[in-house]
């Protein structure tokens, strides 16, 4: 079953343990942990979310030099996650350290955890990524080069709007991550996502994984939506 993570945009225990009461057993529950939670609550949350039986994608988007993410991600991968991520715009040098980061903090016994990459956030428009960037390639172009520098440099997959996941299929491969966000069921607001598939899209254009945050977070029933979301991916 390829997961539908539940995104935990939030910055306290007390929030965090009222909406896991809400989704069900933990070990069908895949939940996205993002700095606020972290930096607020510290990796102890994430053990024991992990000891728990929580799958966990832990989304601290690492950008430093190699030496640091090295030590960074080392560190990470004690901590019993699924999935991290790093920005790919650290470098082709800056990846592979992550990733051998990963494998030389996994526990014995244990999965290394997946590295994702993140190639241009989303929040970043064709002006920013052409006058403060000071990139020559448009956004298309540069999404890309990243996600194929990334793969070569040992990421497991990208994050990425799964209106671009069928093409970098194409030109990236299918042995490679396309985790989506902007993610929303029909008849489900938008929010402030401009760009968004219904998870029956993402399915069809190949998403390895969804991320889903308010469609789930913010109904009347959040673990019915789940598993109808779950249901509808795959
Ligand atoms: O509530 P919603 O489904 O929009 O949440 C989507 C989650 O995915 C949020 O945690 C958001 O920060 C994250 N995300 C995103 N777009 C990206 C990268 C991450 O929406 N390009």
């Amino acid at each position: 079953m390829k997961p539908v993570i539940v995104a935990l945009d939030i910055d306290n225990e007390e929030q965090l343990h009222k909406i896991l009461s809400k989704l069900g057993k933990p070990e069908n529950v895949f939940i996205k942990v993002g700095m606020e939670l972290f930096y607020h609550a510290g990796n102890q949350v994430v053990k024991d979310l992990a000891e728990q039986g929580y799958k966990i994608f832990l989304d601290l988007k690492l950008h430093d030099i190699p030496n640091t993410v090295y030590n960074g991600a080392k560190q990470l991968a004690k901590l019993g996650i699924t999935f991290t991520t790093v920005h790919a715009l650290g470098g082709s040098q800056m990846i592979k350290s992550a990733k051998d980061g990963l494998i030389a903090g996994t526990p014995a016994g244990k999965c290394v955890p997946k590295l994702l990459a993140v190639t241009e956030l989303t929040s970043i428009s064709d002006e920013v990524l052409a006058h403060e960037q000071n990139c020559a390639l448009s956004m298309k172009e540069q999404v890309l080069s990243l996600a194929k520098m990334a793969k070569h440099s040992g990421a497991d997959g990208v994050i990425c709007s799964p209106l671009e996941v069928k093409e970098l299929h194409e030109k990236v491969g299918d042995d490679f991550l396309y985790v989506t966000p902007g993610i929303r069921p029909a008849g489900n607001a938008k929010d402030d996502q401009s760009r968004v598939a219904t998870p029956a899209q993402a399915k069809e254009w190949g998403s390895s994984a969804i991320v889903v945050g308010r469609p789930i977070t913010l109904a009347s029933d959040p673990e019915a939506a789940y598993e109808a979301i779950k249901k509808e991916f795959n």
